[in-house]
């Protein structure tokens, strides 16, 4: 996920680019860049840089360049470490096409191949600079028309794209189109000028008048002229329509939610999805009748048989991404029958731990820059275990740290508590489980297939349970006014039940404590009174019974339940106050649909407290410190 700006009009385009990529910076912000195109046949101007857009807003202030065109880019890496080179825009080799691109190529690898052997020669790592070439191929041989250049280029493009083009023959226009990832053109009043967005936010300043493109549209933007709008998939005209905005700058970079948590938490279906992209894949049978999935994992490539051979797996990380941890323990002893410790990172680097040659260590961390899980990658490697990162942040210290691993791609959280992190460190969890397991024989075909089919509907089962939001905030009263909560599962759902705890606790200010439910008989039962909400993750699979049970235990002592059930469950709602129903799924892959509505419940009850909820008090989004 990264942030697209661009300008056509009359004034200087780069400190309105600049100011535009300031507000997208919560879109992404590894590195960023602008491209002016100040002349016609004249060279670009391009400026880099590296980190925050402040950076390179002061490589650009002391120029004051007058270019009335440009594009700019702030960047969360997908292919690539942050870096100047990998930063956007990309210049073609010729100099003569620049891009700034958001969004996944998925066969950039062939299309570069294919490239190198026509001569062109790279020097990013990236997706979009193969996007730029190919483009700028196809333009050298087609009278330079920019507009059919891209068009062409985009039909051999596999992938999600929102893309702005220019090219130095004309100083007067850009090129724009998108599948899969969002774009908006601003229109001044008097259509001299025209403003370009990953989203509206850069624009709203200036007009409130949009053009959302569909996808599959591409555009030709020209200073004074209106806007000329086609369909790449028949070459048709589309209809220009302008609408109307009325949104402030605030809201707008939330996508219209009011807090960044409620977003990520409605981010996760797109997020899951794009996690998931290239890595569960349909491909043909090879009786050519059928199709079947399979796991594609990079970071396998070179350390599979390590990994199979392992005799033990060490998973270390803190906080949210240490439940995640749990869960993986589940998904691999079940699916790989290999054994499977997770320990706290801030324990496990001063333990002492055993550690062998033969072990492999599985580093889990969103920023990938927390100093404890750090420290004990370090530890681990000292040992000579081989050490993997399931990490969100590209090029980011654990990232470099780790000998392989695999990133979960679900963009930047900025909410404090985590959310769309949980679910892609899972879904990651799953995928790595399955490719291993099918490696060692230890699940059947049957199983491997059912489970990779089962991931990809997820996403539409945690659209059903986003839909119940307004019922969650209204049972989030039940937990408002408490000081105290209790939440409980067993097998997968325990994890579940701490990760529920701790989201309650960090944005709420209440105490709450997640407890495996059978758990409450030697001890916790004690502090049931009509007084103590108590949340029931007690979904069909796995200790359904067993949960019932314990769900009457904690009833018969006056204790206030919300059940989190499986659709159609007619028991837990004879026992419990109030029930959240959620889609069946397999025993597996039910965290990822349980923790949804328990992210939902603690945001509601922060905001009925009127608390700072992106933001809760003591607390960073990254732990660098031990
Ligand atoms: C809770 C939360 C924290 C982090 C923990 C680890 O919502 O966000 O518990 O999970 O600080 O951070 P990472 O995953 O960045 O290593």
């Amino acid at each position: 996920m990264c942030g697209i700006v661009g300008y056509i009009g009359t004034r200087p385009a780069a400190p309105m680019l600049i100011k535009g990529l300031h507000q997208l910076e919560y879109r992404g912000y590894d590195s960023a860049g602008i491209a002016l195109n100040h002349e016609n046949n004249q060279p670009f101007i391009i400026y880099k840089e590296k980190g925050k857009v402040s950076n390179l807003e002061t490589a650009v202030i002391n120029d004051q360049p007058a270019a009335t065109v440009g594009i700019g880019h702030t960047r969360w890496a997908t292919h690539g470490e942050p870096s100047t080179t990998n930063a956007h825009p990309h210049l073609s080799m010729s100099g003569e096409i620049v891009i700034v691109h958001n969004g996944i190529i998925e066969n950039y690898k062939e299309l570069k191949e294919q490239l190198e052997r026509k001569g062109y020669v790279f020097k990013s790592q990236t997706d979009t600079e193969v996007l730029c070439n190919l483009i700028d191929y196809v333009y050298q041989r087609n009278g330079r028309q920019l507009m059919a250049a891209v068009s062409r280029a985009l039909y051999h493009v596999i992938g999600a794209y929102a893309i702005v083009v220019m090219e130095c023959k004309d100083s007067s226009h850009v090129v724009c189109a998108r599948k899969a990832s969002p774009l908006v053109i601003g229109v001044s009043e008097d259509n001299t000028e025209y403003f370009i967005g990953s989203d509206a936010t850069p624009m709203v300043e200036y007009t409130k008048r949009v053009v959302y493109l569909d996808d599959g549209q591409i555009a030709d933007v020209r200073r004074g002229e209106d806007i000329n709008l086609i369909n790449l998939s028949d070459h048709s005209a589309a209809d220009v329509n302008v609408k109307e905005i009325n949104l402030d700058i605030a809201a707008l970079s939330k996508g219209g939610y009011p807090h960044y948590m409620i977003k990520e938490i409605f981010d996760q279906p797109r997020c899951m999805r794009d996690c998931m992209r290239g890595r569960i894949v349909r491909v043909r049978d090879y009786s050519g009748n059928g199709e079947h999935y399979e796991v594609h994992l990079s970071a396998l490539k070179n350390f599979k048989a390590k990994l199979i051979r392992a005799r033990h797996v060490i998973i270390v990380a803190c906080g949210t991404s240490w439940h995640a941890g749990l869960i993986g323990k589940h998904l691999i002893e079940q699916m790989c029958r290999i054994r499977v410790e997770v320990e706290y990172a801030s324990e496990f680097r001063y333990s002492n731990p055993v550690v062998e040659k033969d072990d492999v260590v599985i580093a889990i961390s969103q920023s990938g820059e927390t100093a404890d899980t750090l420290a004990a990658i370090q530890l681990a490697k000292e040992k000579g275990a081989l050490v993997f990162g399931i990490v969100n942040g590209v090029g980011s210290s654990i990232a470099r740290e780790t000998d392989t691993g695999i990133y979960i791609h679900v963009g930047p959280e900025i909410g404090v508590a985590s959310t769309k992190a949980f679910t892609g460190q899972v879904t990651v969890l799953a995928m790595l489980a399955l490719a291993l397991g099918n490696a060692l024989g230890t699940i059947t075909e049957e199983e491997y297939q059912q489970t990779c089919h089962e991931l990809t509907v997820i996403p539409d089962k945690i659209n059903q349970i986003l839909e119940q939001n307004d019922r969650i905030k209204e049972l989030s009263a039940m937990f408002a006014d408490r000081h105290n909560a209790l939440y409980l599962g067993r097998g997968f759902n325990y994890p579940v039940a701490l990760e529920g705890a701790l989201k309650l606790k960090e944005i709420s200010y209440i105490h709450a404590e997640g407890y495996p439910a059978a758990e409450m008989k030697h001890g916790p039962l004690a502090l049931v009174d009509e007084h103590m909400p108590i949340v029931f993750v007690a979904t069909h699979q796995g200790q359904y019974q067993k949960i019932i049970s314990n769900m009457q235990e904690v009833q018969s002592r006056k204790g206030r339940i919300l059940a989190i059930v499986s659709e159609g469950d007619n028991v837990a709602g004879h026992i419990c106050e109030h029930v959240i129903e959620i889609p069946h799924t397999l025993n597996a892959l039910v965290p990822l649909l349980s923790v949804i509505p328990m992210q939902m419940l603690a945001y509601h009850v922060a905001v009925a407290k009127g608390l700072n909820v992106d933001m809760p008090r003591n607390l960073a989004k990254s732990v660098t410190v031990e």
